[in-house]
């Protein structure tokens, strides 16, 4: 299986700005066939970007897409309108769902839409600081990823990439704060485990999990060492291209 290395920009940077980047990572970038390196800029730079980008080196992802594909809907934008900008899309992820307001609901449609657009969608799932303080990780993660993947059919499972983001670990500076290796282990075992379960093993194991949460090039290393962890969800760090570039480097040394 391939290691996945996705920069989430979130809301920042303008059109020009993400241009300038691109230009800058695909100056300094190498292309290795085990690693798949994919950036999630804003709606906006989408367009251009796909124009400029070279997808041999960098492949693109949307950061959201709604699941109706034409329609009444206003400020939202379709699944089957980024379908020929993007290969991936971000879907559920934590700041959408705790800060936005969306719901499993939402994220199993909108699963379902962007596989159905020719897509793959990046599925987000993590709990809180509060319910991992109440004992209540397992039972979030397994609601969130399986009523994610309700939708998806038994040949469309090697179209999805899963992503495990500790809520209480996403853009912190705070040693403490951070998700340990062994804290991470617990849950990527979790959900090989349900993936396994549910989907049976041969499937299952087509299935990339990812972790996301505070990943910098000074703790790649140890992430990606963790048994289990196919690749990394990086924000903060993946604004500045060097360090994107230095974390697709250290990859490539660990699975070397
Ligand atoms: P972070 O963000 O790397 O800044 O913690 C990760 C994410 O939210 O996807």
């Amino acid at each position: 299986m391939k290691t996945y290395i996705v920069g989430n920009w979130k809301m920042n940077f303008t059109v020009g700005e993400s241009s300038l980047y691109l230009h800058k990572l695909l100056q300094r970038i190498k292309t290795y066939r085990d690693i798949e390196v994919v950036v999630a800029p804003s709606l906006m730079a989408l367009q251009p970007l796909s124009l400029q980008v070279d997808r041999r080196k960098i492949k693109l992802s949307a950061q959201n897409a709604y699941f109706q594909d034409f329609g009444a809907y206003t400020g939202e934008v379709s699944a089957s309108q980024i379908r020929s900008l993007v290969d991936y899309c971000i879907i559920g992820h934590s700041e959408r769902r705790h800060i936005l307001g969306e719901t499993n609901k939402d994220v199993r449609q909108k699963v379902a839409a962007v596989i159905r657009n020719g897509m793959t969608p990046i599925l987000c799932i993590g709990e809180t600081a509060e319910e991992r303080k109440n004992g209540e990780t397992t039972d979030i993660i397994r609601d969130q990823l399986l009523s994610g993947l309700s939708e998806v059919s038994s040949e469309d499972l090697d179209k999805i990439i899963i992503a495990y983001e500790p809520v209480w670990a996403i853009s912190t500076t705070k040693a403490a704060k951070m998700a340990t290796p062994d804290d991470i282990k617990e849950v990527l075992d979790l959900i090989h485990k349900l993936l396994k379960k549910t989907y049976g093993e041969e499937d299952a194991e087509k299935i990339p999990v990812l972790y996301g949460g505070s990943v910098k090039a000074t703790n790649a290393e140890a992430y990606l060492s963790i048994p289990g962890c196919n690749g990394l969800l990086i924000g903060g760090a993946s604004l500045i291209a060097p360090e994107f570039n230095d974390i697709i480097e250290i990859a490539k040394q660990v699975r070397a």
